[in-house]
């Protein structure tokens, strides 16, 4: 019985146990911000070796994001029914595999078919990855270790920029692919090593094993307080059908879900993460290097800045982020929006700098990682998974839509125009935030569940 057993801490009663719980997962992240991160310096390539024609190209890039938008809510299905740890592991074989189908294909199709796979891979880890640690973690620092998933995110992204931009020179397209099997394995390797979630554990009725984990991850061993209130959270429940995510105590939290989910994307982030060297060179930058550069310095404004979140999110709560962090996206676009009105002339280089800094900041603490604490935290647990699944389906959809629709959209209304749209989401997204959505900071996951049943007050 684990009561009995001494659990090394970390800082403040964290056990170590859990701190490497979340790193684990949060390697799901890590993989996630590379692999997207990573095809726009590798197609480049990839186009002069297999001759590729547009609609070829868009595949090769857009592939990875379709097969996003099937894995995720094949996810919430797997993580019932196999549970959290093993719908991880199967995520890592994925990543393995499609990275080595993409380094070793010898054609455009195997290509193509090799980041569907990695796709599919970053659907399910986004689902998966967050639920797990929410799962395992006390209230009191769930959104700091959810939010090291969206830390790792963007330390895979930069380390695309960096691997990028290091074998541009060889032009290696296959070593840019093929890197990521080595964190693939380690998510494989190191989640062998970890606990099943608790909660998954009491819907299956296996309460001794529940249990023996909760002794593991938390400090002291004072497991029975929540051992009973996670039994008497699924207590009678099934798995609930899909058509409950209907259900009028579970539609408003769904709603917060794919709304929170849908606008992180429809304000405007990935055309900056995706396009970036494109939007320096059309502010007026001379060089392709310096717009790389430029690039570079957004990719670790990014990562620095979630530390900001990591640190926050538990202190000051969820919505004061999230409402600073709009208000600030809103205004750098409707600034970089101005900038880009009429000709480029010799100073907008700066503004434009300046002004993305300042938007990647104001994401980084806010959209970028409590969207993804957010999706995982606000759902019942009899049908988190699914939940999840759905609202992560929404932020693919959404983000396939904004970055399909980008370049054309700046040809018809110009870059101004097109950041001013990004803006008016933001305000929308402000609104929404400020009618819709719950403090979650400092409760559990079944006190959560009683704001939407018993329609308590949301902040
Ligand atoms: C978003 C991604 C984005 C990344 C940037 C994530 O939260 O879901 O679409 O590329 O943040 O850091």
């Amino acid at each position: 019985m684990a009561e009995g057993r001494i659990t090394p801490t970390f800082s403040h009663g964290t056990t170590t146990a859990l701190v490497l719980v979340a790193a684990v997962a949060a390697i799901g992240g890590l993989l996630f911000g590379y692999d997207t991160g990573v095809i726009s310096g590798a197609l480049l390539f990839i186009q002069k070796d297999f001759a590729l024609d547009g609609l070829q190209q868009g595949w090769v890039a857009g592939a990875v994001t379709l097969g996003a938008l099937v894995g995720a809510p094949g996810a919430g299905a797997l993580a019932d029914r196999f549970g959290r740890r093993l719908t991880n592991m199967a995520a890592g074989v994925l990543f393995i595999v499609g990275s080595l189908l993409g380094a070793f294909a010898d054609g455009v199709q195997t290509l193509v078919i090799g980041r569907l796979v990695v796709g599919l891979a970053i659907g399910v880890t986004s689902v998966a990855a967050p639920m797990y640690i929410a799962e395992m973690a006390p209230a009191r620092i769930r959104g700091t270790l959810v939010s090291l998933f969206q830390l790792a995110i963007t330390v895979g992204i930069l380390l695309a920029y960096v691997v990028d931009t290091g074998l541009a020179g060889s032009g290696s397209w296959r070593w840019m692919l093929g890197l990521a099997v080595l964190p693939g394995a380690l998510l494989v390797v190191g989640m062998l090593g970890l606990p099943e979630s608790p909660r998954w554990l009491v819907k299956r009725g296996r309460t001794a094993e529940a249990r023996t984990v909760l002794g593991r991850v938390r400090a002291g061993g004072l497991v029975e307080g929540e051992l009973a209130a996670i039994a008497s959270d699924v207590a009678h429940e099934q798995t609930a059908p899909w058509s409950e995510l209907l259900a009028p105590t579970i539609r408003p939290a769904l709603v917060v879900g794919m709304g929170l989910a849908v606008l992180q994307q429809v304000t405007g982030i990935n055309t900056v993460i995706y396009y970036a060297p494109e939007i320096f060179e059309s502010a007026g930058f001379a060089s392709a290097q310096a717009a790389l550069g430029a690039t570079m310095g957004i990719g670790v404004v990014n990562v620095l800045s979630t530390i900001i979140a990591i640190w926050l999110v538990d202190r000051v709560g969820r919505r004061p982020l999230l409402l600073v962090g709009l208000a600030g996206m809103v205004s750098s676009l409707v600034v970089l929006g101005a900038g880009f009105r009429g000709d480029v002339h010799a100073g907008i280089g700066p503004v434009t700098v300046a002004c993305l800094a300042l938007y990647i900041v104001f994401f980084a603490f806010s959209m970028g990682p409590i969207v993804w604490l957010m999706i995982s935290e606000i759902y019942p647990t009899r049908i988190r998974a699914r939940a999840i699944g759905v609202a992560t389906a929404s932020n693919w959809g959404a983000n396939f839509l904004v970055t399909l629709t980008f370049p054309a959209l700046r040809q018809a209304l110009g870059s101004g125009a097109t950041f001013w749209l990004f803006a008016a989401f933001g305000v929308l997204a402000l609104v929404f935030t400020w009618r819709r959505v719950p403090e979650t900071k400092g409760k559990s996951l079944e006190e959560i569940e009683r704001v939407w049943v018993h329609h308590l007050p949301l902040r």
